[in-house]
């Protein structure tokens, strides 16, 4: 049987899972000194690293056991992939923001929203019975009411710092966000005693290390 397959989203969170595997005492060597390869050994399985919407691709489909991403792609994925744990580090939250001292929610006129997440955006207007246009951006939203695109935006709020010198502001909080340990359901049947095993000592560490 292959090695059991971790994808891990590249960037971010990703020193905060080395740090975590390392608490549970796998050598992460080959992690640390990867260069640009993206299929490394740790501990007799293999690590994989990808961008957070495939590593929920990758799960999902089967390509990989287990994945660590952050709650954000998760949620925008609307993904079916089990959730088995949240680790407790990669914290923001999600909020809706716009120009400071502006009314958002004054007047009749059509709202128009810049966001990275259309799907948590759209479901955010949709509870509150707004009917919003949303227009979807790559990065850096927070240029898309500078600009004059956007009344405001729906994304990722982690320090304040980047809302705060640009001029904006947090009008609602929508969602808190961490990271979140998912597994493919099949694999969770097949190999589950490995998959506990491993998701076992990652609690235990997260545990430790937060
Ligand atoms: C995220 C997010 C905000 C920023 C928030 O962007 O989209 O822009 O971080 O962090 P802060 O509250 O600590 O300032 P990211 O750095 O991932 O880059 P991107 O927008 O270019 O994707």
């Amino acid at each position: 049987m292959r090695p059991i397959r971790i994808a891990l989203t590249k960037g971010r969170l990703e020193k905060r899972c080395v740090e975590l595997f390392e608490a549970i005492g796998f050598d992460c060597g080959q992690l640390l000194s990867k260069g640009r390869r993206l299929i490394l050994p740790m501990n007799g399985h293999e690590v994989v690293l990808a961008k957070a919407a495939d590593v929920i691709t990758y799960v999902e489909n089967g390509a990989c056991d287990m994945g660590v991403v952050g709650k954000d792609t998760i949620v925008e994925a609307d993904s079916g992939a089990y959730e088995m744990l949240d680790l407790g580090f990669g914290k923001c939250r999600f909020a809706l923001a716009g120009p400071k001292d502006v009314d958002f929610f004054a007047g009749y006129h059509e709202r128009v929203v810049a966001t990275k997440y259309p799907r948590v955006a759209r479901r955010f207007f949709e509870q509150k019975g707004m009917d919003v246009r949303i227009i979807k951006i790559e990065g850096s939203v927070e240029l898309a009411p500078l600009l004059g695109l956007a009344h405001g935006i729906v994304d990722i709020v982690e320090t304040g710092a980047t809302l705060r010198e640009n001029g904006l502001e947090i009008i609602e909080e929508i969602l808190p966000i961490s990271a979140r340990v998912i597994v493919n359901k099949a694999c969770m049947k097949l190999r589950q005693a490995e998959l506990e095993q491993l998701l076992s000592l990652m609690q235990l560490a997260s545990r430790v290390a937060g």
